[in-house]
């Protein structure tokens, strides 16, 4: 999938926002008990992470007290904010100066505005876990005041944790917008899944497990159910795409730690299939079955076979 726009994005927000944390449980198998331990960011040289063969993400701090981030941010303004696809601000809901975050966001966005004008922006408001129940109330609250902060520039807010499956999602949804072609990817996989009476087919982004695009499954689309058999009695678990990438990944840490490459994955359980294959150089195809009578095999010298939990 080629990258229509600028190659870089970048993820900005005050000190203490949660930016590696999330850099480093989105792009490794990092706990969230491990981000604790992370230090202050200092060295911008190393927030080069690649992913989708040719996106790099930027790492970069926007706060008060740093003034070695301040004065690069100034000084190196065109270098950051030149090709960039995707900006991605991180707010700590729990931040006492909003009001000195939002100067910072704005000053960003100006910048982003004058060198990469086509980007596409995306606000987290992240640490949701910290605000007390109802906490509807409180993003909502937020959202109002990033959207007035953000004049008519269009983005989009997400509330993310790092304890729960909101990061995955708000970070699936922003790469999935940078797939210039995700509509017609899900109609391919949409007919694959037809084609071999799949419940359900999903791609996965290689680095991250990031879902990129999804078939229309018999459960979101009733009209075309007929093409999957029953599928409308099956139920799908809400957060399947997040714990299938946290199980693929804990697997794939294991592989790597015996010195095997992970490369696919067969599993057979009680009521379904499931097969993980490369499918291009940046992407995972994942195929569940539940028809009892259909076989899924996977062709390659090495796959690894996890059959009723013997693997
Ligand atoms: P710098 O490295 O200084 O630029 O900060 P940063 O934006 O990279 O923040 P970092 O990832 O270092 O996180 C700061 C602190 O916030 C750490 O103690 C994290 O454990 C914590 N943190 C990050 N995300 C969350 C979250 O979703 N909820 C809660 N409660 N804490 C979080």
């Amino acid at each position: 999938a080629a990258v229509e726009m600028g190659s870089h994005v970048l993820l900005m927000g005050a000190s203490g926002s949660g930016k590696t944390s999330m850099r480093s449980l989105i792009f490794s198998n990092n706990p969230a008990s491990l981000t604790a331990r992370l230090g202050a960011t200092i060295d911008v040289e190393q927030n080069h992470v690649r992913f989708l063969g040719d996106l790099i993400l930027n790492l970069w701090d926007c706060g008060g007290q740093d003034s070695f981030m301040d004065t690069y941010l100034s000084t190196q303004r065109a270098t950051i904010f030149q090709q960039v696809g995707v900006m991605i601000y991180v707010f700590d809901v729990e931040s006492r100066e909003m009001n000195k975050d939002l100067e910072y966001y704005r000053d960003c966005l100006g910048w982003l505005r004058h060198y990469s004008p086509e980007a596409a922006v995306f606000l987290l408001v992240h640490k949701m876990d910290l605000v007390r129940e109802p906490r509807q109330h409180t993003f909502e609250k937020k959202k109002q005041e990033l959207q007035d902060a953000s004049g008519d520039t269009e983005m989009t807010v997400f509330g993310t944790s790092i304890y729960d499956e909101s990061l995955y999602r708000a970070w699936s949804n922003i790469v999935h917008t940078l797939i210039p072609n995700a509509s017609i990817l899900s109609k391919h996989l949409t007919t694959f899944g037809a084609a071999c009476s799949a419940t359900e087919v999903i791609l996965f982004e290689k680095t991250t497990f990031l879902v990129i695009a999804t078939s229309s499954s018999g459960s979101e689309s009733p009209s075309s159910s007929s093409d999957f058999g029953d599928t409308s009695s099956i139920q799908l678990d809400g957060k399947r795409y997040e714990r299938t990438s946290e199980l693929i990944k804990a697997f794939k840490h294991s592989c790597s730690r015996v010195r095997e490459d992970f490369r696919s994955l067969e599993m057979e359980l009680n009521d379904f299939t499931a097969v993980l294959d490369e499918m291009t150089r940046n992407t995972y195809v994942m195929i569940i079955v539940h028809d009892p009578t259909i076989g899924l095999f996977i062709f390659g010298p090495r796959s690894q076979r996890l059959a009723n939990g013997q693997g």
